[in-house]
């Protein structure tokens, strides 16, 4: 039987709630389709926004969405995308399956988004083929509260006040998609970017995102670092606020991906080890970073995390459209609760991608509209944002797994919110075995107020638009009190949340 010891008494950092934030790029049936219709569709939306994705987008709090890209981003050219529909350009999405994109979402429409939402915006500017005047425009069309060129453009496009811009990414992946770059000549481009994205609103600045490293890439984080890391600036903490990084697991690799929904017990295993690395990559470039930013001033910003497997036969291979089983609720919850340990340094992170792309939350067909695994999870886990994370430690954790690929069978979080309800999160990564949780705390007198599982006998179950609910989040009962300890029972496959309180 394992072991979960909670220290309530020591409280940690807090789970910034944009450690739960999302991805929306403009790739095929992510914007289109997936979130925005059109006013004139049939599909029942609010301002061409589809209602049934946006009340069940709610029902996540979402905190923050991450818009236009991607490698899109630095493709996009905003002026393309704003005043009347009809005279806006159209141009072909070369990234992603050659389509036309007719450019009828742009910032009014990521905006109102957002609006609706009722969450942060971040937006991700062009550096790789757009200019610095460009990216600085656009900085001020959005955000000028005053008389100037972009601000009367914004206003004769409709929008009176300006928008609060919370995040904005200085260029995407420029070390590939986005330019090719050297991390030397990456970072001093962002210092010259970032330089003309200003704040015009003292109370609401805009938090600039420099982009950091793609998996193990040390090399970049320490080159962009070493040459953008500027302690002669009056104030470096608005020069760069986060340092992204992107992470995708592919159980097969980067050429072959995999199927997301055909595979053994194998490559689960394989699956979730690739998941687990997550944590080592935290650690690797915290390592780094904690070299020129020891008291932690710059957030770490996981803008792209998720699993990428081969796209759903028969669709366009640019799409990257694919399932979702019960094996993405274990990456869900394997990731959640490595971003929550590492709450010290992890202050933004973003699913890729929200809807029809990668490993989303929902997925669309026409006027339909399923949940998928990793909607329940991060839907469970919502109560961990904006709560401070609690000490805790596994013991007796058993190593499972097939011969080459071993996991633990137990992972966890525990946070803590400030009414004073505690959130434990568990997974059981097993596709053999329950296991015995004893959860035991600091002080006595713990009651479970709630308590809810996503799991499947068959590690391959998965929602179709035919069987909605087939991997749905359900109450759970597998639990004893017992001398003022929690006796629980994990199924195999499960990812649990308890809430628990005095
Ligand atoms: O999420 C899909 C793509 O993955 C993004 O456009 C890019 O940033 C990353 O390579």
């Amino acid at each position: 039987m394992a072991r979960l010891i909670i220290n309530e008494e020591n409280k940690l950092d807090t789970i910034e709630p944009e450690i739960y934030g999302h991805f929306s790029e403009h790739l095929g049936r992510c914007i289109y389709e997936g979130i925005y219709v059109g006013e004139d569709s049939d599909i029942p939306n609010v301002n061409g926004m589809r209602t049934d994705v946006v009340e069940a987008l709610k029902e996540l709090k979402v905190p923050v969405l991450r818009w236009p890209g991607g490698c899109f981003a630095d493709e996009y050219h905003w002026k393309d995308g704003i005043g009347p529909k009809e005279g806006r350009k159209k141009m072909i999405n070369t990234h992603w399956g050659g389509v036309v994109e007719d450019n009828s979402f742009g910032t009014h429409e990521f905006m109102e988004l957002c609006r609706q939402l009722g969450c942060k915006t971040y937006i991700n500017g062009n550096l790789g083929s757009g200019t610095v005047q460009e990216m600085s425009e656009w900085v001020e069309y959005m955000t000028f509260n005053g008389v100037s060129p972009m601000a009367d453009m914004r206003k004769e496009n409709g929008h009176e006040e300006p928008w609060k811009v919370d995040f904005f990414g200085v260029g995407n992946e420029n070390w590939g998609c986005g330019g090719n770059m050297t991390p030397e000549h990456y970072a001093n481009e962002y210092r010259r970017y970032q330089t003309y994205v200003r704040n015009y609103d003292a109370e609401n600045p805009v938090k600039k995102v420099c982009c950091g490293a793609n998996v193990d890439d040390y090399h970049w984080t320490e080159g962009v670092l070493q040459t953008a890391f500027d302690h002669t600036l009056p104030e470096f903490h608005g020069f760069m606020d986060y340092l992204s990084l992107h992470y995708y697991v592919h159980p097969e690799g980067w050429e072959i991906k995999g199927s997301a929904t055909d595979f053994d017990a194998d490559v689960w295993y394989k699956t979730l080890n690739k998941a687990l690395h997550m944590d080592h990559l935290i650690k690797g470039h915290s390592v780094i970073m904690d070299k020129y930013d020891p008291e932690k001033k710059i957030g770490m910003c996981v803008d792209e995390w998720g699993a990428w497997y081969t796209c759903e036969p028969g669709t366009n291979p640019g799409f990257l459209y694919q399932q979702n089983t019960v094996r993405d609720a274990l990456i869900a919850g394997i990731t959640l609760n490595i971003f929550n340990k590492h709450c010290d340094r992890v202050k933004i992170a973003a699913l890729a991608q929200m809807v029809n792309v990668l490993q989303s939350v929902l997925l669309t067909e026409g006027g339909q509209m399923i949940k998928t695994p990793t909607y329940h999870v991060m839907h469970m886990y919502r109560y961990h944002q904006g709560a401070q994370l609690l000490e805790s430690a596994l013991t007796g954790v058993e190593e499972i797994g097939s011969e080459e690929w071993k996991v633990p069978q137990i992972t966890e979080s525990v946070s803590q919110d400030k009414d004073g309800r505690i959130t434990i999160t568990l997974n059981n990564l097993s596709i053999e075995s329950s296991e015995e949780v004893a959860i035991q705390f600091a002080n006595k007198g713990y009651q479970v107020k709630e308590a809810k599982i996503v799991s499947h006998e068959d590690m391959h179950a998965k929602n179709t638009f035919d069987e909605p609910a087939a991997v749905d989040e359900k109450k759970f009962d597998g639990i004893q009190v017992k001398d003022d300890e929690l006796l629980v029972t994990l199924p195999k496959n499960s990812v649990v949340m308890l809430r628990v309180e005095k």
